[in-house]
């Protein structure tokens, strides 16, 4: 089942979506949807301070270790239908976590599920690829790709998205979940989560930037937008090839409306932004819209379908 967005601009999961008063302030901007925190069976304070930096030296890029500080499904199928009142899609996403119950992931993503359908959520997006947890993302594990996505495509009707990692140099992985996904009804995938394992150094302090795993975390922002329209394009690419009706949202690295820009002309139908809503908050979206609409009327384009996947070979 697919779902439309206009414009095709929200926030990605990620910064600024936990609290209700965050997630109203998406719905109020001109993002197209509102995204929540990734949501998991129990609430989480998140990992140990300080987990982000926001601002890495030469203005490259964010980097965090948060852990998916949310409130709980709970709470969050008790905010939907008051989020639902501002007129957008409302797109919950939800990971799994280890918790003090024990419940096995697949079992914790499909109760979220079902409860956050009920609520009225518009469509989920699976958290498959959050890189600050103790796990190794499911995303990396087709067969736990496969088990979730069985757990919850079997009960639910919503859109369902998936939020993939970065698969770049591992090519028989990316062709293993490539196909995993095909055998699902799912919506779309949103590509990339942050990139993992990534070290910055303070030089004044001599000190790492961030505490949680050892200072390694999840880089954002303009250092990672050539890693994230390679993963757009090669997606968007095998799902045309398998005529698979997935769209590719793409997240990663925009900053600009150019940016964006390159987004759909690599295969993105929908775009996110993570650092730069960050950075200056919910204008964002008023801002990069504005810009990608003034780039498609002078260069002849009348809507972003035009250039979904348009780039050409040099
Ligand atoms: C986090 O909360 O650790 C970031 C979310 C994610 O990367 O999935």
């Amino acid at each position: 089942m697919e779902i439309k967005l206009y414009p095709p601009i929200t926030n990605a999961s990620g910064p600024h979506c936990v609290t209700y008063e965050e997630l109203e302030r998406i719905a109020r901007s001109a993002a197209g949807a509102v995204v929540t925190k990734s949501m998991t069976h129990c609430p989480r304070q998140g990992n140990p301070e300080p987990r982000l930096r926001a601002h890495l030296d030469g203005g490259i890029g964010s980097l965090n270790s948060m852990g998916l500080p949310n409130l709980g499904y709970q709470e969050y199928a008790k905010l939907i239908p008051k989020l639902k009142g501002f007129g957008k899609p409302i797109i919950a996403s939800i990971a799994s976590a280890p918790c003090a119950h024990g419940l096995p992931p697949v079992e914790q993503y499909r109760e979220i599920a079902v409860t956050i359908e009920r609520a009225g959520a518009d469509a989920l997006e699976l958290n498959l690829s959050c890189p600050n947890l103790e796990d190794v993302p499911i995303a990396m594990d087709p067969q736990g790709v496969r088990a979730v996505l069985q757990a919850v495509t079997r009960e639910v009707k919503i859109p369902i998205g998936v939020k993939l990692p970065p698969y770049n140099n591992t090519p028989k992985l990316f062709e293993e979940i490539a196909r995993t996904l095909l055998d699902f009804e799912i919506s779309y995938i949103a590509t990339i989560n942050s990139e993992p394992l990534t070290l910055d150094i303070d030089l004044a302090t001599r000190t790492k930037v961030i505490r949680p795993n050892e200072g390694f975390g999840g880089l954002g922002g303009p250092a990672v937008l050539p890693i994230a329209l390679a993963e757009v394009h090669r997606f968007y690419k095998f799902f045309q090839k398998h005529r698979a009706k997935i769209a590719v949202w793409g997240v990663g690295g925009i900053t600009r409306p150019e940016d964006a820009i390159k987004h759909f002309l690599a295969g993105a139908s929908v775009v996110q932004i993570g650092t730069l809503f960050l950075w200056e908050g919910p204008t964002v979206f008023e801002k990069l819209w504005a810009g990608i609409e003034q780039w498609l009327a002078e260069n002849g384009f009348s809507s972003v379908e035009e250039i979904i996947g348009a780039v050409r070979e040099i």
